[in-house]
């Protein structure tokens, strides 16, 4: 379909980037990244129509996405003809717009194209060499200054190097340690470097990718206040460790249940720095209000909860209960992670996987058959009868009726 019309606009239509990486590497990826070499929004619109999705344009710069039901969705970008006048009399050149287009991408393997018109269909455009980068698994820039028009593309690197299990060429990490020596990121308020970093801690196992962070010196430009040995030291590694397998319990136990686990990784990482220190990360990161409300909200009821149960002699299930009725399951995770105390640990699991699902058998209408009348009280008996069955002092109807008359 995208060929055909695009023929019908009479431009070349590609699908490029990381789609293509992963078909070649026989890996599923729904994101579809479209390029033609022409009117990109005029091509988005009819594609809408003709998909039945709603299209989403960006004039300022040539790009549109089309969604599409179940969340997939296509993005199309224009490749723009580019003349390039040679001084006296020399003709002006036409660059191929898709060739300049892959070249200002990031790495080589994300470098590729696939054209999509009928008659070429399916034809690799490779200019730089991806396919032998690919299969050498290496990560490997375009031009020098690839760092330096962007240096999110930092975490990318690592991020890709971490999850398909590549290596980042020697010449391209020579780069990237020099952009961090010329210290090209003195400002973070770019909100790409919050965006890519979230990408990396959501990435299947996100402490190598971390590892690897702080080993090519980026960790005093994302948490100045870390000393630099606690950066790596076995402390924090162990912690890194701990989040990852209590992310992983929790996945086998709640297949279904969504959570982000940037954010557990987020506070383990901080879990030693003040508040005030987390929210200056989250300003200096432009982290949207939302992010930033979570990451402090989950910090202070997470470190209060422990604080408090660390110092009581005997856990009952109500004191647990209560210590952690307001956090999220990022907030419970990090805690597991990071809480020295097994008594806490122990809290956790116990809260995740039974305390926090109970409910006293009576309900509110069962109050009014008998004879409370509704109102703030309710509330208050309700979360009576709870703790009481959670420390087992009730387990019937009968029992939490004479609770109540108690
Ligand atoms: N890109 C780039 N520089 C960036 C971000 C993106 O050159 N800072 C290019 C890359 O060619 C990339 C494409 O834009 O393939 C799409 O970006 P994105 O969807 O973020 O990357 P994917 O490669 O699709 O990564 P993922 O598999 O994580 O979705």
């Amino acid at each position: 379909t995208i060929g055909t019309i695009a023929d019908q606009f009479l431009f070349n239509a590609f699908v490029v980037g990381g789609f293509v990486r992963d078909l070649l590497l026989r890996k599923a990826n729904i994101d579809l990244d479209i390029v033609v070499e022409g009117d990109g929004i005029a091509f988005a619109r009819k594609l809408g129509q003709h998909l039945g999705g709603r299209v989403r344009e960006h004039e300022r710069f040539g790009t549109a996405t089309i969604i599409l039901p179940q969340d997939l969705k296509i993005d199309i970008a224009t490749a723009r003809l580019e003349y390039y006048e040679y001084p006296a009399a020399l003709p002006t050149v036409e660059l191929s717009s898709i060739k300049l287009d892959l070249y200002r991408r990031d790495f080589t393997i994300n470098a590729m194209a696939i054209q999509l018109n009928p008659e070429h269909f399916g034809r690799l455009v490779d200019f730089f060499n991806s396919q032998n980068d690919l299969k050498q698994m290496a990560i490997k820039v375009l031009h020098n200054l690839s760092f330096v028009d962007d240096p999110t593309r930092i975490f990318r690197a690592v991020r890709f190097e971490k999850r398909m299990d590549f290596t980042i060429a020697r010449h391209t990490e020579r780069l990237i340690r020099n952009a961090v020596k010329m210290n090209l990121f003195g400002k973070a308020d770019d909100p790409r470097f919050f965006t890519e970093l979230k990408l990396l801690l959501n990435e299947e196992n996100a402490s190598p990718a971390l590892e690897r962070l702080a080993e090519l010196g980026l960790f005093p430009f994302l948490w100045p206040d870390l000393k630099p040995h606690l950066s790596i030291d076995r402390r924090f590694r162990h912690c890194l460790v701990q989040t990852q397998r209590s992310i992983a319990w929790f996945k086998l136990l709640y297949l279904t249940d969504r959570y982000e686990p940037w954010i557990i990784y987020l506070l383990t990482i901080m879990s030693r720095s003040s508040m005030t220190v987390l929210a200056n990360f989250c300003d200096r990161f432009q982290l949207p209000q939302r992010n930033r409300t979570m990451l402090l909200s989950e910090k202070q009821l997470a470190d209060n909860a422990s604080h408090h149960l660390s110092a009581r002699s005997e856990l009952k299930n109500s004191d647990i209960f209560v210590a952690f009725r307001e956090l999220h399951i990022e907030g419970l995770l990090y805690l597991m992670a990071v809480a020295r105390k097994t008594e806490v640990k122990k809290a956790v699991s116990a809260y995740v996987t039974t305390l926090r699902h109970q409910a006293p058998l009576l309900n509110g209408d069962d109050l009014k058959q008998l004879g409370y009348r509704p109102g703030p009280p309710f509330k208050k008996m309700l979360e009576a009868l709870l703790l009481a069955r959670l420390d087992g002092l009730t387990s019937t109807r009968d029992d939490e009726i004479a609770f109540l008359n108690d």
